[in-house]
């Protein structure tokens, strides 16, 4: 179905709904003349979700972006147009779509019909205001022989802890994808003595969720990372809560209102990415898992591993083993998410097929007085899954899996193993995060036992940046970028390592 006319349905479902009231709704035509002189674009533009034959455009309107969005609770009809080129001559497309406020006013169009593996422009545009130009680039022809992609990965932006520079530096770099890995949000309240501050106390409605966005999405670096190409967007724990493991809070404690507050939680997320429309389907349960295909040259699963995981065994920390860990119910992924999956690996004929998910799969030992100790959290704490997941790419050895990885806080280039000392079957590269932590140090001391006790990490920096690939069909070569700070402004970026990854031989080598 094209969006118009998803659009088009919803307002009519919600001109029935007035009717039976007896009276029409009042359509806010001019969102900037209803709300005075202040422009509704406060939050920038976004594409998402690419295909070969289109994307997702995203805007909300705003005007009073931190206090629940300033708009009148009525619909807004909003314009849109997408160029065929960079100065805007050239109109591809164009149409209206209905900001509603019971979506915050949030507008999200597929946008069908265009070209394979090219860029587009577009823009947003009420009566009397228009946004910022976005750049959206579809994905080339499933079946295409695609010789190249360039693609980034980031996570965690606390936006307490640091200056979003990274992502400033991310909207210059030549790549046709984002990939976030979540961690897009903090709920956490306001702390003092941070680098910047949080508006409001820790977030349980949907209003404390939508502010928060508002918060993070004013910033014009991250508007600027958004507006240069399409994101994939999953999220890891922190849009919600911290450490949640599927319906419950961390470690399964009890909470009667926790499902409403997912759902709150949920659809402020939806509100605020370039997901497709309908995506969202109220209430506390949101299929996020999906997967994309770049030509014959890479497929990409991109996974959810909080919304369906069982609660961690033995604490969610770094702790002693325990039998939990090997509990054969245990699950990161859910059945359908797991049978999804494991089929879709086995059955790909893409020359890569890339995993961008949350937490780490390589099964970490920090040993402490000489006893091992793993991070409940993790994949390690799941590990009949986790065995499954390497048996699948062990499977399929000519698949070349690479696991992209967030949540951390720094960086970790690692050998996927079944066991320490068996051969490695795929490689994960872990990005640090944005900002979380706040300034982070090349190798602190603490870590170097760590990756003495494990070999297969090839790699360890806890600086704060993101990472950039580049894939053909003979490597794939990932390059860790790093700022110098995030507690100052406008630092500037360098690559610290670069790593590739050989057709048919997993595993990274250090250029
Ligand atoms: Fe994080």
């Amino acid at each position: 179905m094209r969006s118009s006319d998803v659009d088009r349905r919803r307002f009519l479902r919600m001109l029935s709904f007035s009717t039976l009231g007896l009276t029409a709704p009042r359509l806010a035509g001019a969102a900037g003349r209803l709300t005075g002189d202040r422009q509704p674009f406060t939050l920038g533009v976004a594409a998402g979700d690419p295909a070969p034959d289109g994307f997702v455009i995203w805007t909300r309107l705003a005007p009073d972006p931190l206090n629940g969005g300033g708009m009148p609770p009525v619909p807004a009809r909003v314009r849109w147009e997408l160029f065929a080129d960079e100065t805007l001559r050239q109109v591809v497309k164009r149409g209206t779509a209905i900001a509603s406020p019971t979506l915050a006013h949030a507008v999200h169009v597929e946008v069908t019909g265009l070209a394979p593996d090219r860029w587009y422009w577009y823009r947003f545009s009420t009566d009397d205001a228009v946004s910022a130009v976005g750049r959206g680039r579809t994905l080339p022809h499933a079946d295409a022989a695609v010789s190249r992609l360039r693609f980034a990965f980031a996570s965690c932006q606390h936006y307490e802890q640091g200056y979003f520079t990274a992502l400033r530096h991310l909207a210059r770099e030549d790549v046709a994808v984002i990939f976030h890995l979540g961690d897009y949000i903090y709920e956490s309240p306001a702390r003092d003595g941070r680098t910047r501050r949080h508006l409001g106390p820790e977030l349980f409605t949907l209003d404390d969720y939508r502010n928060r966005y508002a918060q993070y999405k004013c910033d014009p670096d991250l508007q600027a990372a958004h507006a240069a190409c399409p994101w994939v967007v999953t999220w890891d724990d922190h849009e919600v809560s911290d450490n949640y493991a599927g319906p419950t809070l961390r470690l399964g404690r009890s909470d009667e209102g926790f499902l409403r507050r997912r759902a709150a939680a949920y659809q402020a997320y939806y509100e605020h990415m370039p997901l497709r429309p309908g995506w969202l389907t109220h209430g506390p349960v949101a299929q996020l898992f999906r997967g994309f295909r770049c030509g014959a040259l890479a497929s990409f699963f991109v996974l959810d591993t909080r919304q369906y995981r069982t609660v961690q065994p033995c604490g969610d920390n770094t702790t002693w083993p325990c039998d939990g860990m090997l509990d054969p119910g245990a699950t990161m992924l859910g059945p359908a998410q797991a049978a999804w999956l494991f089929d879709g690996v086995r059955r790909s004929s893409s020359r890569w097929n890339i995993l961008p998910q949350q937490v780490m799969v390589a099964k970490v030992n920090r040993r402490q007085n000489g006893r091992d100790r793993f991070t409940m959290d993790h994949w390690a704490g799941y590990e009949t899954e986790r065995q499954r997941l390497l048996a699948c790419f062990a499977a399929r050895p000519d698949a070349n899996a690479i696991v992209l990885t967030g949540d951390l806080h720094s960086s970790w280039v690692n050998d996927l193993r079944a066991t320490a000392d068996g051969p490695t079957v795929a490689t994960e590269f872990v990005g640090t995060s944005l900002t979380s932590g706040g300034d982070g140090q090349d190798l602190p001391k603490p870590i170097e036992a760590v990756l003495a006790d494990n070999p297969f990490v090839r790699f360890y920096n806890e600086q704060r940046g993101y990472v950039v690939c580049d894939v053909s069909p003979r490597q794939l070569r990932a390059d860790y970028r790093v700022v110098e700070t995030v507690s100052r402004p406008d630092a500037p970026c360098l690559t610290r390592a670069g790593f590739i990854v050989e057709d048919g031989r997993p595993g990274a080598q250090r250029l």
